[in-house]
């Protein structure tokens, strides 16, 4: 890296000391990555956001030796050296810089550290919790300047896509009223209003469909939403979304320019090629996937034989096969009778976690011989066409494993899904790299615990019917909804919109809100929708979840700079915090005493 932007208080950065520099002088600053003392000659491992170059003071130098001689890891340096070529023997090809050192001539100690909390190349041997704590220290980490960055140009990338593509970036609230997409709300207490509460925004939904109304046509904005929600790997209290929204324009539309957005995204930052986005029914999916959500890099499939169970005597395939809700399903794993029983035991814990009550299969080890030839706790109480029946289904051949779930159709989707993304994983069933796709045409609503209609998505995405035709049958309209899917993570979810108000006060109705709950929470909305609103659409991508596909990190936490933990919690700040009683009285909060 040679002197220009960013170069400034220094020459080159420590990782751009390359041979071409051999016999000039470089100014470099940076960090104490190592030290180390070879008989009286230091070395010191310099490091700064560019990578590591390693400077050596001899004692010949005079006081730049004394001051190496006195730093410790992570001490803050600038220095002046002559870059020299090392010698054969200590050439070291690990290292970017490892052809060449620097002839350290001066050194001044611009700040000294205390001994830091953990090395930063042994980050592994303390838990995530340490390096959460001291955030600031785990970002030097070149593994964490790497995700930063790369997430620097996505976002970049991002916007100068949708730039040139006539979308206006438009900052929308964050203190608001709520916006469901299905989490709690994050709620800040107003002082002005005693008793009223903004609500974090969980996304910018109906603040940019205002903006369709608003005539802007072509809406995006890099936006940070908040839900209060379980926490998973993927998954942040708050994060931020690459949202979208445009006026006149279809589904058709909509997926053609963000998937040419997505494609020449994984071309410019990643020099991949994605090629183009198969689609899928949400129906498709989940019959052959067991999840809305597939990851296609993994060949295997789900087989129903739940007609082929109608008669049988074993109860726990006969008792869903007869249930209208219910689902017997198979799973071919080619090759998989070569499992231990200890796997297949860990397997039957494994959907357990899913709701699945056992995990029955049969090994295939001779399949002309349906009497001995298969080897199951389950084979017996099936009856000989039956198996012979299951094995041409599945397709099965000598050496496979079959297999089955029976429950409840969103039972066996969940457990035989996740079964079938483990698989993949364990036995590294992968196909190939990237694997995109659309799921289209989700079901409008669907049926809560307590028998009570939610939305797929959320409650302003247009069915695809009339008014009167939704009504007479919530449970039977589908929605004009498309989720982008990438090797099984949801990268984004858009639809388009309602943008009539009999509509959409006729989907409130579904969704068990009243008209005076409508005009309450949604009155702006609705009135919005009576003075011209143009037909729209629009997606909103995980930039957090994108970033973690494209460095193929095992956390979200390690795209965002200062993430929350599992708890939603920031380790650094300690935050959440307490308050005190002044601010509570402004806020007109009293607090209960903690409830245990
Ligand atoms: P949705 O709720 O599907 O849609 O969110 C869109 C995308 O945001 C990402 N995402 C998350 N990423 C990290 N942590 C979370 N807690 C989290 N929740 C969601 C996912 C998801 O695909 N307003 C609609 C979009 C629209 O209709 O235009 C919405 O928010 O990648
Ligand atoms: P059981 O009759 O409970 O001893 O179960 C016989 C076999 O069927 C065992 O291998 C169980 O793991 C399996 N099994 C039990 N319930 C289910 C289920 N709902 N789906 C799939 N397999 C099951």
């Amino acid at each position: 890296m040679s002197a220009g932007p960013g170069a400034v208080g220094r020459s080159h950065y420590c990782g751009g000391v390359a041979e071409s520099l051999i016999g000039q002088e470089v100014t470099l600053c940076g960090w104490v990555d190592r030290r180390r003392d070879h008989g009286g000659v230091i070395f010191i491992d310099l490091r700064d956001r560019e990578g590591i170059v390693q400077v050596v003071f001899d004692p010949d130098c005079g006081e730049p030796f004394a001051a190496a001689d006195r730093v410790r890891p992570e001490y803050v340096l600038r220095l002046t050296g002559r870059v020299r070529a090392r010698t054969p023997q200590t050439v070291n090809p690990d290292m970017a810089t490892g052809a060449v050192e620097v002839y350290g001539q001066t050194l001044s100690i611009l700040n000294s550290a205390e001994t830091p909390p953990f090395q930063l190349d042994e980050h592994t041997r303390v838990g995530e919790e340490v390096r959460l704590h001291h955030r600031y220290l785990d970002l030097r980490r070149v593994e964490m300047q790497r995700n930063l960055r790369l997430r620097a140009r996505v976002s970049s990338a991002l916007r100068r896509f949708l730039d040139g593509e006539g979308f206006i970036d438009v900052e929308t609230p964050i203190l608001t009223r709520a916006t469901p997409e299905g989490a709690r709300d994050y709620l800040v207490p107003s002082r002005t209003h005693p008793g009223k509460f903004f609500a974090l925004p969980q996304s910018p939904q109906l603040f940019k469909q205002l903006l369709m109304v608003g005539g802007l046509d072509r809406y995006y904005q890099v936006a940070r939403c908040f839900r209060d929600e379980d926490l998973r790997a993927d998954r942040q209290p708050e994060f931020t979304q690459v949202d979208i929204e445009a006026s006149f324009v279809s589904e058709a539309d909509l997926t053609e320019i963000t998937e040419r957005m997505v494609r020449g995204l994984f071309a410019e930052v990643l020099g991949v090629e994605l090629g183009e986005f198969p689609r899928m029914t949400y129906a498709e999916a989940m019959a052959r996937y067991g999840s809305d959500k597939p990851d296609l890099r993994i060949p295997l499939q789900l087989v129903d034989i739940k007609d082929l169970m109608a008669g049988v005597e074993f109860k726990v395939f006969a008792a869903p096969a007869a249930d209208p809700d219910g689902r017997v399903t198979a799973l071919r794993l080619p090759g998989g009778g070569a499992l231990t029983r200890k796997q297949i035991d860990d397997y039957t814990a494994f959907v357990a976690r899913y709701g699945a009550r056992g995990l029955a299969y049969i090994k295939v080890n001779d399949r002309t011989d349906l009497e001995e030839g298969l080897q199951s706790p389950i084979v017996k109480v099936l009856p000989t066409e039956v198996r012979r029946a299951i094995l041409e289904r599945v397709g099965a051949e000598n050496g496979d494993l079959i297999f089955f779930g029976a429950d409840k159709a969103r039972v066996v989707a969940e457990s035989l899904g996740a079964l079938r993304c483990r698989l993949g994983a364990d036995l590294d069933l992968y196909e190939r790299p990237w694997a995109p796709l659309w799921v289209i045409d989700f079901p409008m609503f669907e049926r809560d615990t307590g028998g009570r209609w939610t939305p797929l998505h959320h409650p302003f995405t247009a069915p695809s019917l009339e008014v009167e035709a939704l009504r007479a049958d919530p449970g039977a309209a589908l929605s004009r909804a498309y989720d982008m899917v990438l090797n099984g993570t949801e990268l984004g979810g858009g639809s388009v919109r309602i943008h009539r108000p009999d509509m959409q006060a006729a989907v409130f109705e579904i969704l068990g809100i009243g008209p005076e709950e409508q005009r309450e929470k949604f009155g702006f909305l609705l009135d919005a929708l009576k003075y011209g609103c143009p037909p729209h659409a629009g997606i909103a991508f995980g930039l957090d979840r994108l970033v973690m596909l494209m460095l193929g990190a095992g956390s979200i936490r390690d795209v965002i700079a200062f993430p929350k933990t599992q708890s939603a919690q920031c380790l650094l700040t300690d935050a959440p915090g307490a308050v005190g009683a002044e601010p509570l009285r402004e806020l007109h909060i009293a607090l209960r005493p903690a409830q245990n």
